[in-house]
């Protein structure tokens, strides 16, 4: 199993309680790689120091959320030159029409009409070089990135068709478990960095999120009670969401808890279970950032790791094309 995530913001509640807090449970069954895509992340503008400085922060919250690196490969995409160099091969094998068709390039395009590069346009083949490079069986993604896998899949297809069967096949995972956290300003929208005030980050103070969940809206309807109705009561079915998944109970014992309660106590409750999840991920976090040389020491073996497995399959490809061996 292989993932990767962009270095291209802060890691937020609803990244935690949805795909994140369940990879811990992942590397128990599946032999599993996971990465910082750096590389696909600047194809929009970075800032560069704080690009290094999230990367490694990223790095220290997978490990916080219970990523152990003694138990799966992770490391940093830039760190293993077989993702660029396969993803170079992998563009000639890339269609420009099939590659105009993603959704991902004409939003990320029509947003940053200033900067259309054409890594923004190439990037799906070098994320199919990066899923390729592993033979990885899964592809745990949103489903934001479902078509790529779909282009990963094509692209493999027609390589293997050309050259006999080098690359695995891979399927997208899109799990069932996981829930899908809405903003706490917008209960209409999935919660986000790019809405700040209804976004909870996991390195926040305890302060800013109890303010946050404070001020999260609720509805209006009149029966002004908590009850689990994601059409009628957004805000409050999304609160009773994170409640649920940061504790563990189930709706109806929610309902319970609170019932003849008005909405103030339930926000306030769940803030203060939300500040309990997130403090030992948060401290963890900062324990490992003080520890420059440990977090150094891991992506440093990562990548070694990975590159063993990466470099193999890199030598198949270029004997198969035809490049001349050094
Ligand atoms: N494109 C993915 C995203 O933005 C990140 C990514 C890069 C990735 N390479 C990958 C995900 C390979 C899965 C597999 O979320």
């Amino acid at each position: 199993m292989l993932s990767g995530i962009q270095p291209s913001g802060q890691l937020h509640l609803g990244n935690y309680l949805g795909p994140l807090c369940h990879w811990p449970e992942m590397i128990d069954m599946f032999d599993c790689y996971f990465f910082l895509a750096d590389l696909h992340t600047i194809t929009v503008r970075q800032e560069p120091a704080e690009l290094r400085k999230r990367t490694l922060t990223l790095l220290a919250q997978y490990i916080a959320c219970g990523l152990d690196p003694e138990k799966c490969v992770l490391f940093i995409q830039s760190h293993v030159p077989a993702h660029s160099q396969l993803g170079w091969v992998l563009d000639c094998y890339t269609m420009f029409g099939e590659l105009s068709r993603m959704t991902q390039f004409k939003d990320k395009s029509a947003k940053n009409s200033d900067n259309i590069n054409a890594g923004l346009f190439t990037y799906p083949a070098l994320m199919a070089a990066d899923i390729l490079l592993y033979q990885a069986d899964l592809v745990p993604v949103g489903d934001d990135q479902r078509q790529h896998v779909e282009i990963c899949r094509d692209i493999a297809g027609r390589f293997n068709g050309i050259y006999g069967n080098v690359f695995k096949i891979p399927e997208p995972y899109i799990a069932k478990i996981g829930a899908r956290i809405m903003s706490l300003g917008a209960p209409s929208c999935k919660m986000s960095k790019s809405q700040p005030e209804g976004c909870v980050f996991l390195m926040e103070k305890p302060e800013d999120v109890m303010r946050k969940f404070k001020r999260a809206v609720t509805d209006s309807d009149t029966e002004r009670c908590v009850r689990y109705a994601p059409a009628e009561k957004p805000g409050v079915s999304n609160l009773m969401q994170i409640y649920a998944a940061a504790t563990g109970r189930s709706f109806e014992a929610i309902e319970t808890e609170f019932a003849g309660k008005g909405y103030g106590d339930f926000k306030k409750v769940v803030g203060e279970a939300v500040v309990e999840l997130l403090r030992p991920i948060r401290e963890e976090t900062e324990r490992l950032l003080a520890d420059k040389a440990y977090l150094e020491s891991v992506y440093r073996s990562g990548a070694e790791r990975a590159a063993y497995v990466a470099n193999r399959t890199l030598g198949k490809v270029y004997k198969k094309v035809g490049l001349l061996p050094r």
